[in-house]
C-alpha cells in the first residue's frame, strides 16, 4: 500500500485534549524543536497559536521552565502508510491482520480470519481513515453459487454495495451484493483484448458486467462481441455500463451459456470465465466456432494438474471434430497456497479443414507460447489466409 497522508480534520475527526507547554511565540520555534529532540512533541496535533503565546502539545506534563496546561487540539496532517498504522485492536491480534485487501471504486473489501470478527468495526473504521477515497469497508463472506456473488457485510462507512469502478479507464457500475466483480483479472481482461484480431465475432458467455466484452468492444476491433451472463442482476448493469462507456460493436444476452452459444455461433473467439466448473462448457464452445477459432478457458487448479486439463481439452475438442492447433497455460494469479488460476488458450481448427504437417494455417500463424494469432490489427479475415502472405503453397490454400 502506498503511502497515504491522512487529512483527518477534513474528515471531521479528531479534537483531542492533551497536556501542553506555553511559550511566548518568539520562542515558539526554539522550544518546538527542543520538544521534537527530546521525543515529546505530539506532532500529528496541530500546534496552536493565540495572540503572543504558542501552545505546544505535548506527550505528558513536562517542566522545562514555562507554564502548562491542558487545552484542546485539532488533529491535524499524518503520514499513515497501512491502515495498521491506524486501527485499534488489541496487540496480541495485530498480526492477524490482512495485509492486503481490494479496492472496488470506493469500496474496500477485506477478508478476516475469526479471531478479528470482535474488531471488524474497528478494522473498517482504520481503513477509511487511511484512504478518504474510501467510502465504505466491507467484509467479504465468500463468492457463493453458480451466479458468483459475494456476500458482503458493511463494516464501516456507508451502508451500500453500489459503486463505480474504473479499470483501463472504462467506468464499471457494479453492485458486489448482487453480481460477481473482482478487479484482480484486470491485466487479464487487457492480454485478451490484446489477443483479438480485427473483425472477429466474440462470445463472452460468463460476463457478469462486462469487464471483458466492454474492453474487447471498445479497445480492440472485432466485428460483434456477444457478451451474455444468466444473472439478470449482471444483465441489467452489464447494460447500463454499455451504455455509459457508449459502447457499440457490442450486443447483450440475458441466459445461459449453453443456449446462447447454440444460438450465437459461429464465433471467432470465446471466454469460458467461469474457473470452477468452465470446462463443463467446453463442448458448447467448440460446438459454436465456425472453421477455427479460439478459446479462453479458465480454472482454478494445482500446478500438477495442468497436464491432466490440458489433455482433457484435447480430448474435447477431438470429440467436437477439432484439432487443437496451439495450446497453452497462462497462469493468471495465485489462489490459494497450492492453487493457481490458469488460463487456457486454446487455438483449434476444424479436422476435416486441417492442412498438412507444417501447412496448417494455424501453424503459420500462431506460436506455441502465444497459441493464439500473432498480435497487430490485422483482421481475422486477413489471419484466416494465411496463404495470402505468402506462408502456404497454392494447392493447400484451396485445400482450405
Ligand atoms: C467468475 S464470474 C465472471 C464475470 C466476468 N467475466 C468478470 O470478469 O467479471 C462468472 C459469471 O458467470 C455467470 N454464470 C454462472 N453460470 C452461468 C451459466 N450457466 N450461464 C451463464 N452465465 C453463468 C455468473 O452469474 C457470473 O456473473
Amino acid at each position: 500500500m502506498s503511502p497515504k497522508i491522512l487529512n483527518r480534520e477534513a474528515r471531521n475527526r479528531g479534537v483531542v485534549r492533551v497536556w501542553c507547554i506555553v511559550v511566548p511565540r518568539e520562542r515558539g520555534e526554539e522550544v518546538r524543536r527542543r520538544l521534537v529532540a527530546l521525543g515529546v512533541l505530539q506532532k500529528h496535533l496541530r500546534i496552536v497559536q493565540e495572540g503572543d503565546q504558542v501552545f505546544l502539545p505535548t506527550t505528558e506534563r513536562l517542566d522545562i521552565g514555562f507554564p502548562t496546561e491542558q487545552r484542546e487540539f485539532d488533529e491535524g496532517f499524518v503520514a499513515v502508510r497501512s491502515y495498521k498504522d491506524v486501527v485499534d485492536v488489541p496487540e496480541p491480534l495485530r498480526r492477524f491482520l490482512p495485509s492486503a485487501f481490494d479496492v472496488i471504486g470506493d469500496i474496500a473489501v477485506v477478508k478476516m480470519p475469526e479471531e478479528l470478527q470482535p474488531y471488524r468495526e474497528q478494522i473498517g473504521l482504520a481503513i477509511l481513515r487511511w484512504n478518504p477515497n474510501i467510502r465504505v469497508a466491507g467484509q467479504d463472506r465468500g463468492v457463493k453459487g453458480e451466479r458468483r456473488v459475494r456476500s458482503i457485510e458493511v463494516i464501516a462507512g456507508e451502508r451500500r454495495t453500489t459503486t463505480v469502478h474504473t479499470e483501463h479507464g472504462l467506468r464499471y457500475r457494479v453492485d458486489l451484493a448482487q453480481a460477481y466483480f473482482s478487479p484482480r483479472l484486470a491485466s487479464e481482461r487487457k492480454r485478451i483484448a490484446d489477443l483479438v484480431l480485427e473483425g472477429e465475432v466474440v462470445a463472452d458467455p460468463f460476463a457478469g458486467v462486462g469487464p471483458f466484452a466492454i474492453l474487447i468492444a471498445k479497445r480492440s476491433r472485432p466485428k460483434l462481441v456477444h457478451a451474455s451472463d444468466v444473472n439478470p442482476a449482471a444483465v441489467e448493469l452489464l447494460r447500463a455500463n454499455i451504455g455509459a462507456n457508449r459502447v457499440d460493436r457490442i450486443v447483450a444476452h440475458e441466459g445461459d451459456a449453453r443456449r446462447i452459444l447454440g444460438q450465437i455461433a459461429p464465433v471467432d473467439r470465446i471466454i469460458l470465465d467461469l474457473p470452477h466448473t468452465a470446462f463443463d462448457y467446453l463442448p458448447d464452445a467448440f460446438a459454436a466456432i465456425g472453421a477455427r477459432g479460439v478459446v479462453h478457458v479458465y480454472r482454478i487448479l494445482e500446478r500438477a494438474d495442468e497436464p491432466a486439463a490440458a489433455d482433457r481439452i484435447r480430448a474435447t475438442a477431438a470429440e467436437a471434430g477439432f484439432h487443437v492447433a496451439a495450446l497453452r497455460a497462462h497462469p493468471v494469479r495465485a489462489y490459494s497456497p497450492t492453487q493457481h488460476h490458469v488460463a487456457f488458450d486454446v487455438t483449434v481448427v476444424r479436422a476435416s479443414r486441417r492442412a498438412a504437417p507444417g501447412t496448417s494455417p494455424s501453424a503459420s500463424r500462431t506460436s506455441p507460447r502465444t497459441a493464439t494469432p500473432a498480435r497487430g490489427r490485422r483482421s481475422a479475415r486477413t489471419a484466416r489466409r494465411p496463404a495470402a502472405r505468402g506462408h502456404q503453397s497454392r494447392r493447400s490454400a484451396r485445400r482450405r
